[in-house]
């Protein structure tokens, strides 16, 4: 055999290995599974992963923005008139969070920690000064006291003489840090030495700076990767004892602020939240890109908040059969102490149309109203998300108290907030820097692949070549175009010198 043979045998199987090993590794996956498990080992809660700093402190900014519906027809609508509101917002705070108290527990194998919020307000980002501002709204400490004395006739007349002479009515005109930040409630003030669990402060985010919504405990991910960041119990409680049915109490998912890598395009993430006392879910939407990051957008679908009718899942929810109420809403009074509060998306988004007819001045947009998270899937790091709710209050007539003889029946708006955040830049490099190395090692066969191509390549060529001079020397005669071309050709001249001689190593 000559050397020229050598090389295309050995051109030859060479391309051959490295096709059939490139083909048989990007088959079988084994570099994307490798890599997989290497990012499922590494995001999980513990001391010194590559998640735990940026999970206890999480580096990119959330800003949380308040809207209020301020009400100009207070009168009319206690006459029965349709309610005219007007959005005023934002005012716009920076949330600060971080997890207080990490430690593992149960042999490292979960991690307790709390979440603290602060909030600290944004001039710039607002409409105006909350401290000024006044706006016109449902008083919901009337209402809750109103609701709890529904059907307690003598307590209820003896209340509403104290709320005329307290000039204490239907609706209040408060500054937006009362409402927000709390102050104090005449009514509740005059019923707090009688009554020892009432406050005489109020205000939708009263004590909640700073502060955080009890000891959650969440699986490391470490056994398990669907289990990262999955809550196990949260106030030491595996499941909520405010609903009626086990699968409404149950707590499902994460927190909201971890979620598995590996994600799929047909699963249902769920997500626990202490604000509305249950877990959601969510579903996949579409694919976006933030930052040239990848990600798909999950959303809660319509049956999150689904009637009963609708969604016969959601009948847990209602607390009492009376109490059940249409698509898009949920009343969370059970967990606050009982006052007709009603949580919806804003401006009752994925809700009944009859919410919003009922208002004027409700105008549902998926892009301003619609809650979603942006996550990108082979690491589940969130990469945008929005946590947009509306707090409600539930009118109706109460016996007892006059003010409400001629109100409609209505959920009524007071205020929504939209929580929101975006991947800051040094996170996003980070992410898409291990995005590459995901990609280059999972696409690692396919060097090979192209490498045994270039070969099989070289191959060809040498074997065409190698047939063309056995028929040129061969068929001189009847080639004479072709070989006189070669004889041109002093390269190939000496090589074909070389090749008619007997190869002395043979
Ligand atoms: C709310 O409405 C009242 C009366 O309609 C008005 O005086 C007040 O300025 C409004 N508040 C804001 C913040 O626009
Ligand atoms: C964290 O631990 C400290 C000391 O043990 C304790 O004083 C503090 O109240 C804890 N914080 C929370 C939020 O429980
Ligand atoms: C922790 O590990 C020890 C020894 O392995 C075992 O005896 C104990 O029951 C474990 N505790 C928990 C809470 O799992
Ligand atoms: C919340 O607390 C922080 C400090 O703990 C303070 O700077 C901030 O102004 C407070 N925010 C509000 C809205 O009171
Ligand atoms: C809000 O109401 C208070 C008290 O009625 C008043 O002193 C203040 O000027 C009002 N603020 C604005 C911005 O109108
Ligand atoms: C909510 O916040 C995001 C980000 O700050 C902003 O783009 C969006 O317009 C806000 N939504 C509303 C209803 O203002």
């Amino acid at each position: 055999m000559t050397r020229r043979s050598y090389t295309i045998y050995a051109v030859g199987i060479t391309s051959a290995v490295l096709l059939t090993v490139g083909i048989g590794l990007f088959v079988g996956q084994v570099f994307t599974t490798l890599m997989q498990n290497r990012l499922k080992k590494e995001l999980i809660l513990v001391e010194g992963s590559r998640v735990f700093e940026s999970w206890k402190r999480p580096p990119p900014p959330v800003y949380m923005q308040y809207f209020f519906f301020n009400v100009t027809n207070p009168d009319e609508i206690a006459a029965g008139e349709k309610p005219v509101l007007n959005q005023v917002g934002p005012y716009t705070y920076r949330e600060y969070r971080y997890k207080d108290n990490v430690s593992m527990v149960e042999n490292g194998t979960k991690v307790s920690a709390y979440n603290t919020k602060s909030f600290v307000f944004l001039r710039e980002k607002s409409v105006g000064d909350p401290s000024v501002d006044n706006i016109t709204t449902v008083n919901i400490p009337a209402w809750a006291v109103m609701t709890k004395l529904k059907g307690n006739f003598w307590k209820a007349s003896m209340v509403s003489i104290w709320m005329n002479s307290l000039g204490s009515g239907i609706f209040t005109t408060l500054t937006v840090d009362e409402l927000l930040w709390g102050y104090e409630d005449p009514l509740l003030a005059r019923l707090a030495p009688s009554y020892p669990d009432v406050e005489p402060y109020f205000g939708l985010m009263y004590k909640k700076n700073g502060s955080n919504d009890g000891e959650f405990i969440y699986h490391t991910g470490e056994q398990n990767y669907m289990d990262y960041g999955r809550v196990e119990t949260w106030k030491g409680q595996r499941s909520l004892n405010f609903w009626t049915s086990n699968q409404s109490n149950s707590i499902n998912g994460s927190d909201g602020s971890a979620f598995h890598p590996m994600l799929e395009k047909n699963e249902r993430l769920y997500i626990f939240t202490p604000d509305l006392c249950r877990s959601i879910y969510m579903e996949f939407e579409k694919d976006v890109e933030v930052k040239g990051i990848p990600a798909y957008r999950f959303t809660p679908p319509r049956s999150v908040l689904a009637s009963k009718e609708e969604n016969p899942a959601n009948e847990g929810f209602c607390v009492t059969p009376q109490e059940c109420l249409g698509t898009g809403l949920l009343k969370v009074s059970p967990c606050r102490k009982g006052a007709p509060v009603v949580a919806s998306f804003p401006h009752f988004f994925l809700g009944d149309e009859k919410y919003v007819m009922d208002i004027d001045g409700m105008y549902p947009q998926r892009e301003h109203h619609q809650t979603f998270l942006d996550l990108n899937p082979t690491t589940g790091v969130i990469v945008r998300a929005s946590k947009r709710a509306q707090i409600n209050i539930l009118f109706s007539r109460i016996s007892g108290f006059p003010k409400t003889r001629q109100l409609k029946e209505m959920i009524f708006p007071v205020m929504f907030l939209n929580e929101s955040v975006v991947i800051d830049d040094a996170s996003a490099a980070r992410v898409q820097k291990l995005l590459l190395i995901v990609t280059l090692v999972s696409n690692f066969p396919l060097i090979i692949v192209g490498l045994g191509a270039i070969l099989l390549l070289v191959l060809i060529i040498l074997l065409v070549r190698a047939r063309n001079q056995q028929t040129t020397t061969a068929d001189d005669t009847s080639y004479s175009a072709v070989s006189d071309k070669e004889k041109e050709d002093p390269q190939n001249g000496t090589y074909i010198g070389l090749t008619a001689k007997s190869d002395p190593q043979d």
